[in-house]
């Protein structure tokens, strides 16, 4: 096919062709409105040709992040083939829309392959007899940027991102990445791109040879980058022969590189996958390397790690889609927010949004307290700026977004207000009556409770539509969850607020109703209940938590009680010895704050070891208990901690407490370190079979009993109709 003239007219546009005339140079601005002269072939649903003088532009607009679904790779192969074959002096691969090619379909992953494959489309541009332009705005991820290291030359704007995040579908970059990579940017910063799936800009990308142009303007800037690949006869670079950034890879880099990554991947098989390619692209030649991909990558592929974190990848998004509230619901702006109580979670809260850029009115009962909490905010800050995480004058301005009250009264200029004070449901209804009294009309009422009921809690207000629960977790500036309740009569306008402020700040948020606990503790008390019995029968509290590390989880229960504080919620006037936990905190230990509690801890280094003196106090307590000790297997352990929270779960589920499964997963993820490789505690279940975790638990409610082993009839539901928990939804 000839390149078209540019000023070729409408009548000899062929039936695939449509014609628009506009003056060259091309505006991409008026394109879509402007009819121009030139020739423009729908090669597939996605893809089209088009030429611009002697440029052929294939353009991709696949909404809404042009992944490479099958009708994407088969225009770009066929756009390959028709520009290769035109009198089109060089290609163009440009896309449509908020982004460059972000990556393979994944919804694609699930069914048979479609052809064509990427690689024949890969193969049609890196062996172009043309110069073939990569322009990349947005973000160029996993098979996107594998298809721009397969153009001769990349170029983007400043704002653009490049990343492999396979590792973080459990994957590896399997279009050929893992070998190209490499080759570019040398093994070491490849090792880092691709076990951490984290993006790089284009300011990193021109400095370690990803990129080889920064552009003003995408389109413009890639068609003179083009030309002047041309005009310049710059080489037809493929980066499969490129190898000379690899000949130095010191020997060490792989052992050491993995002893780094050690403790953040623990468990998870992608990381490991990842370097093992980039051991082969330094060792293999490029073809062997390429086979070694595809090995490891069906590996994955056909693992059930890499299916649980494909299905959390869309988990997580489908926690922000709330059915019955309106498209259309306007969230608050939220201009200023106040926090009440500078405490462990309230100082940490603070921190979020001074983070996002949002002032802060922070409030305390004295100015003792105050002081002592703000100087927490700014010691936690110093501390990440000391590692290199912010600047010092970042410091300063985050501080400087907070300001710091005694009195209630400074809440009035506050779009949304954050209680987090003491878990004590009438000092909690005092505080709500008085914030009706001094907020302004339609401000959002938020608390930060564990497990207090909201419903109670707004029934002290006259506005009970304004109230809604925002659970941080702790550290409330690190963890990512939020689980926002809602309460029987919170309006829609305060749901999408809390939504929408959850994300703004960084968290993720799931909405959830009323119960004790919402959807994470409550399922964390059911734990708790078989941990305290099973100690009690003869488990260490270091096996119990040894056996949950084991199985992924960051810690075990003890630990866990340790690293909060024992005495959370323990009053010495009312101790009454009724469990190990009140007889320790009896016994001075009060956890990690004072380095003794379930373990007893290193004042230097934090290290924790079993202390022979809680053993004694537990086997006392047993002894009068009249419990007899007994050897507890491992698996016990595990099925005797996770069941009852998976029957938790479904109970949830069917009281309509959470929307979905998933969503229950994602709560447990971000909000307690599930190992995401597992899926959370629903798709965990699935995984062994809801018939054998029926069993299982039908076998416990009949030998140890409890309401907890009572089976969720949900459960029962799903194995006779063949369901399964992580896809139930409401
Ligand atoms: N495939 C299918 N759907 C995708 C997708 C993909 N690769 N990436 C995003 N989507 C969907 C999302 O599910 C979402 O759908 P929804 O609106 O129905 O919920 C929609 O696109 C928008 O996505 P986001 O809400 O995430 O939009 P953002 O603007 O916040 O983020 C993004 C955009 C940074 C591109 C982000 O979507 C993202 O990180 N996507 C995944 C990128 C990725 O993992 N790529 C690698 C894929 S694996 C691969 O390429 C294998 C190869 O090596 C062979
Ligand atoms: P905390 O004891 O560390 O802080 C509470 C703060 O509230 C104290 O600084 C106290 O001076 C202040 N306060 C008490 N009454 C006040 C009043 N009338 N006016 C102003 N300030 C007042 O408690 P923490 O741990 O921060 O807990 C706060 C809330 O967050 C509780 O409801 C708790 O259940 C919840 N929560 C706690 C988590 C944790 O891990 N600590 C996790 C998630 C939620």
């Amino acid at each position: 096919m000839a390149a078209p003239s540019e000023f070729e007219t409408l009548p000899q546009c062929g039936e695939d062709q449509i014609g628009f005339a506009v003056d060259a140079p091309l505006d991409r601005t008026l394109v879509r409105s402007v009819p121009y002269v030139v020739h423009m072939t729908q090669l597939s649903q996605s893809v089209q040709l088009e030429f611009d003088g002697d440029i052929a532009i294939i353009r991709v607009d696949n909404p809404p992040v042009n992944a490479l679904s099958h009708h994407v790779r088969q225009g770009l192969l066929d756009g390959m083939k028709q520009a290769e074959e035109s009198d089109a002096a060089a290609i163009v691969l440009i896309c449509d829309g908020r982004t460059f090619i972000a990556g393979a379909d994944i919804t694609e992953f699930s069914g048979p392959p479609q052809p064509p494959s990427l690689q024949e489309a890969q193969d049609a541009m890196e062996n172009c007899s043309k110069h073939v332009v990569a322009a990349v705005h947005g973000t160029a991820l996993g098979g996107g940027l594998e298809v721009a290291l397969c153009a001769h030359y990349r170029v983007g704007v400043a704002s653009s991102q490049y990343g492999l995040p396979e590792v973080k579908l459990g994957l590896l970059p399997g279009a050929g990445g893992t070998q190209r990579l490499p080759r570019i940017t040398g093994a070491s910063k490849a090792l880092e791109m691709m076990t951490s799936g984290d993006p790089i800009s284009a300011d990193e990308a021109l400095a370690c040879g990803l990129i080889d142009e920064i552009i003003e303007d995408l389109e413009q800037g890639a068609i003179d980058f083009a030309r002047r690949a041309v005009s310049e006869k710059m080489p037809l670079l493929r980066i499969r022969d490129r190898n000379e950034k690899l000949a130095d890879t010191p020997t060490s880099l792989f052992e050491d590189f993995r002893a780094g990554i050690a403790r953040k991947t623990r468990g998870f098989l992608a990381p490991e996958y990842n370097v093992r390619c980039v051991e082969a692209a330094v060792g293999l030649d490029f073809e062997a390397g390429l086979e070694r991909e595809q090995e490891l990558f069906r590996d994955l592929m056909k693992g059930t790690q890499s299916k649980a974190q494909q299905y959390y990848f869309f988990a997580e998004r489908a926690a922000l889609k709330i059915p019955g509230l309106p498209k259309e619901t306007k969230s608050l702006d939220v201009h200023r927010c106040g926090v009440l109580g500078a405490g462990t979670m309230g100082g940490g809260i603070a921190m979020n949004f001074a983070n996002a850029g949002i002032p802060v009115t922070i409030v305390e009962r004295d100015a003792e307290s105050l002081e002592r909490g703000l100087g927490i905010v700014r010691s936690n800050y110093e501390r990440t700026a000391a590692r290199g995480g912010i600047s010092s004058d970042d410091v300063e301005s985050r501080m400087g977004l907070i300001s710091g009250s005694t009195d209630m009264g400074d809440f009035a200029e506050c779009d949304l207000i954050i209680e987090a004070v003491f878990e004590n449901m009438e000092l909690k209804k005092s505080i709500f009556e008085q914030l009706d009294q001094i907020c302004a009309e339609g401000a959002v009422l938020a608390s930060n409770t564990s497990a207090l009921d909201i419903n109670e809690i707004a029934s002290a207000t006259s506005r009970p539509d304004a109230v809604i629960g925002m659970h941080f977790f702790s550290p409330a500036n690190v963890m990512k969850m939020l689980e926002v309740v809602r309460g029987d009569e919170t309006s829609d306008t305060a749901i999408a607020t809390a939504m929408a402020i959850g994300r703004r700040i960084g968290k993720t948020p799931v909405l959830c109703g009323v119960c004790h606990g919402f959807v994470g503790n409550r399922m964390l008390f059911m734990r708790g209940i078989e941990a305290e019995k099973m100690i009690l029968e003869g488990a260490a509290p270091s096996r119990v938590d040894r056996v949950l590390f084991d199985f992924g989880l960051p810690m075990g229960p003890f630990a866990m009680s340790d690293l909060a504080g024992l005495d959370i919620g323990w009053d010495e006037t009312t101790s009454s010895s009724s469990t190990v936990r009140e007889l320790l905190c009896e016994s001075g230990r009060r956890g990690q704050k004072n380095g003794r509690g379930y373990y007893t801890y290193d004042p230097d280094t934090r290290a924790s070891t079993p202390d022979p003196e809680v053993e004694e106090i537990i086997k006392r307590f047993a002894d009068q208990q009249g419990i007899t000790r007994r050897e507890i297997s491992d698996q016990e352990i595990l099925e005797r901690c996770l069941y009852p929270m998976v029957n938790e779960g479904a109970k949830i589920l069917s009281e309509g407490i959470a929307i979905r499964g998933s969503d229950v997963d994602v709560v447990w993820i971000n909000g307690y370190g599930w190992p995401m490789y597992t899926g959370g505690p629903m798709f965990w279940a699935d995984t062994v079979g809801l018939k054998e975790v029926a069993e299982r638990i039908n076998h416990y409610a009949s030998t140890i009993g409890g309401e907890h082993w009572s089976i969720s009839p949900l459960i029962e539901q799903l194995v006779s109709d063949g369901g399964s928990l992580s896809t139930y939804t409401n």
